[in-house]
């Protein structure tokens, strides 16, 4: 079973590279069925989620060719099924990005019931309601969502929650309705914005993305396109905090500096310099951390991917910090690990209170999901002495060659799938 072992206490020190953004890459792989031409994308992210959802769409007679690691031709001429039912695909979210975009294009559809981090109730009311609004018919049975319709009529919709999901689904189902379609309490996170223009770039007609209201005028037909993935915000974020929590001094290249924004006001607010340039931000972190509260929210606001990461950082940082998630209702589940190294945090229902501690002392801990994983890594880097983090497979899920890249910043952290390796690391680094 591999785990990371990892020495805390080394600064993180030097420049890394950020690769594209995996749920940007997600729906973009999955709106790619939609043209019978080929695409070619770069800038794709070589990580679990992306790789599962290439192999399902694969099965059902998708021709996706990696070109090179981080770029992919595809073409859904020949689709033989629309039928989704991979094994793999039932644990991840985005495999429901196949229903709008076959409902779209076939007018059919049908795909295991999603998956996906463990962090809440994660409903799918809102993408069924749009689907129906267009003119579907929706299911849920023998574990699949299946969805048909004679035709699909642009229409009005509302959004009942603001769901990153729905807006991105509901909007690729419209693309290719008769008439316009507008989505009012639309999402607009970044990656909502880059599925719209990968969806232009094909021919579609939208517009509003990264507003509250999108406005979709239906087509009749997509072709083929070269589109390159945004940068992945959320694993920019997260090497931006592992300079802050390890006093270190990193600089996030390829990024978009306006898509980090939130991040890098709190990391000022708890102490921290940031330095921008057109695509690298520089997060020095010299002085001690101090406390701060944090909401996390839709879209320009705090993201909730980013709330493990950010209560690392408050639980060594001085005085008492409050951390609230109002995006899920369950995702705080990684805290009883940070108290096995020491931290002081109550959470009371979605809110966590922390008292900022001096270090966290190492211990064997378990990753109970993408983000918290990677959280955990970054309290493992800060701590005195040695901590373990198993259950890496969730890290994997969004984070591409996440030990390497901290190697490279200077971290004693090493991927071991024994305790014969764990004790060759741990008597390396002594
Ligand atoms: C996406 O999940 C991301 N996943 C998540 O990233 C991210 O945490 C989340 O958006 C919020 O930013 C992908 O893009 C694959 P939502 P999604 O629909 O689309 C409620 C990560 O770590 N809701 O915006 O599933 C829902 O319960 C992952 O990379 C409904 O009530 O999130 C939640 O409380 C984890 N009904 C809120 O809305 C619906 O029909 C936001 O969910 C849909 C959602």
């Amino acid at each position: 079973m591999e785990q990371y072992a990892i020495k805390g206490g080394n600064p993180l020190v030097g420049e890394v590279e950020i690769g594209g953004a995996k749920n940007a890459a997600l729906p973009i792989l999955a709106a790619s069925v939609m043209t019978d031409d080929t695409v070619y994308i770069d800038n794709m992210p070589d990580v679990r989620d992306t790789n599962v959802l290439i192999k399902a769409m694969q099965e059902i007679g998708v021709s996706i060719e990696r070109t090179g690691r981080h770029s992919v031709k595809i073409n859904a001429g020949q689709i033989n099924n629309l039928v989704v039912e991979n094994e793999s695909i039932k644990k991840i979210r985005a495999g429901y990005y196949l229903l709008g975009a076959m409902l779209g294009k076939y007018k059919h559809a049908e795909v295991a019931l999603p998956g996906g981090c463990d962090i809440g109730c994660r409903a799918i009311d809102q993408h069924i309601k749009g689907f129906k609004a267009l003119g579907a018919e929706v299911v849920i049975e023998n574990g699949l969502i299946k969805t048909r319709a004679e035709r699909l009529v642009g229409t009005h919709i509302y959004m009942d929650c603001v769901s990153v999901g729905a807006t991105i689904n509901v909007m690729m189902a419209a693309t290719l309705a008769e008439g316009k379609t507008i989505i009012e309490n639309a999402a607009k996170e970044p990656h909502v914005v880059d599925a719209a223009n990968f969806l232009n770039s094909m021919g579609a007609n939208i517009k509003g993305a990264g507003t509250d209201v999108i406005r979709i005028k239906g087509v009749a037909k997509l072709h083929g396109t070269e589109y390159t993935v945004i940068p992945d915000q959320i694993e920019a974020g997260t090497f931006m905090f592992a300079a802050a929590v390890t006093k270190g001094d990193v600089t996030v290249k390829n990024v978009i500096p306006k898509h980090l924004e939130s991040i890098s006001a709190k990391l000022i607010e708890i102490g921290c310099e940031i330095e921008e340039s057109d695509d690298c931000m520089r997060v020095v972190a010299s002085k001690p951390l101090k406390h701060t509260h944090v909401k996390t929210l839709p879209y320009p606001g705090f993201p909730t991917d980013m709330q493990p990461q950010i209560t690392v950082a408050l639980a060594i940082a001085g005085g008492t910090s409050i951390v609230t998630d109002t995006i899920f209702e369950n995702r705080f589940k990684y805290v009883d690990e940070l108290i096995r190294m020491g931290a002081n945090i109550k959470v009371e229902g979605t809110t966590a209170i922390i008292e900022g501690i001096k270090r966290f002392s190492g211990a064997n801990l378990f990753a109970p999901d993408l983000r918290a994983g990677a959280a955990l890594v970054l309290a493992g880097l800060s701590a005195e002495d040695f901590t373990t983090v198993d259950d890496i497979h969730y890290i994997a899920r969004g984070y591409e060659d996440f030990h390497l890249k901290l190697q490279s910043l200077g971290a004693q952290i090493e991927l071991v799938s024994s305790e014969r390796d764990l004790q060759k690391f741990k008597l390396k680094i002594s």
